[in-house]
């Protein structure tokens, strides 16, 4: 069977600076893996990749493969426009588009997307703002700008947008690092919701929030500043944070370094 996501011997540059090497990794469909690993080592670059996200840097290129379904994400032909439809993303830093409203953010991809009838907008913007845990702090606000959200409600409103459009596979980096402990238990409940029908990637820096969502952990480690990270480990998460194969993991998740 097919994996969803199919990453082989991928290479990240900024420019002629390589800052993740040499990735070979699969993904299952209707699973979480979490990604983890120090400041620098390349989780928010490699999970860029992962949806074409990573070429609107400039000077940002790839080398080898990523398939997805089967298909090639970088294939001539392909349209990084309809990758990133089916691969959502919520980036470390929230973005809601700033003089846009509440809802309008919230709405945005269902537009571009051609959805037109109102009713159906409003109410698949409302249910995503549930999901995301933000409903009752801006539902007399929609009309507001996103900007003027706290940078926690920013978050969320960003995990709405990203959930609004139902993507196949949700790439969240860090979706979690600005929201006090009751959004975060709700985020999480929603990832694990989701994954009944979707595909999840989640970057985080709290263990015990890997250890909570994910079926599969990825610790990427960086052997020396200024060179590349590296995919060290991926295999079951009971299997990461109990018993890791290699030394370097049960560092990092023991809090040990060097
Ligand atoms: N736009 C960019 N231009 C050049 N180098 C970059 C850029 N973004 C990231 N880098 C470099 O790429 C490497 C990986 O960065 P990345 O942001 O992917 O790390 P990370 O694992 O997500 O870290 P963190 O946990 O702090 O978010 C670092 O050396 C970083 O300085
Ligand atoms: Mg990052």
């Amino acid at each position: 069977m097919a994996k969803r996501i199919d990453v082989k011997d991928l290479n990240v540059y900024y420019g002629s600076f390589k800052a993740v090497e040499d990735v070979t990794m699969t993904v299952e469909p209707r699973s979480v893996t979490a990604f983890i690993g120090p400041s620098g080592c390349g989780k928010s670059t490699f999970l860029r990749t992962l949806n074409r996200m990573h070429e609107v840097i400039p000077g940002g290129r790839v080398e080898g493969s990523v398939r997805l379904d089967d298909e090639d994400l970088y294939a001539p032909g392909i349209d990084p426009v309809g990758v990133r439809r089916t691969v959502g993303m919520v980036f470390q830093r929230p973005n809601p588009f700033p003089t846009m409203s509440v809802g309008d953010n919230v709405a945005a991809g269902l537009r571009l997307n051609g959805v037109k009838n109102k009713k159906l907008i409003a109410e698949t913007a409302e249910q995503s703002l549930r999901r995301a845990n933000l409903w009752n702090e801006v539902k007399d606000r929609l009309g507001k700008p996103g900007a003027g959200l706290s940078g926690g409600q920013q978050q969320r409103l960003c995990i709405a947008r990203a959930i609004a459009v139902s993507p196949q596979v949700l790439l969240m980096d860090e979706p979690c690092s600005a929201l006090d402990p009751i959004s975060t238990l709700a985020i999480e409940d929603l990832i694990t919701e989701l994954k009944s029908q979707y595909t999840i990637v989640i970057v985080t820096h709290n263990m015990q929030q890997a250890a909570r969502v994910s079926d599969r952990t990825a610790f990427f480690n960086l052997a020396a500043t200024g060179k590349p990270g590296r995919l060290i480990e991926m295999d079951d998460t009971p299997k990461i944070f109990s018993n890791p194969t290699e030394r370097a993991t049960e560092d990092y998740i023991s809090g040990r370094f060097g």
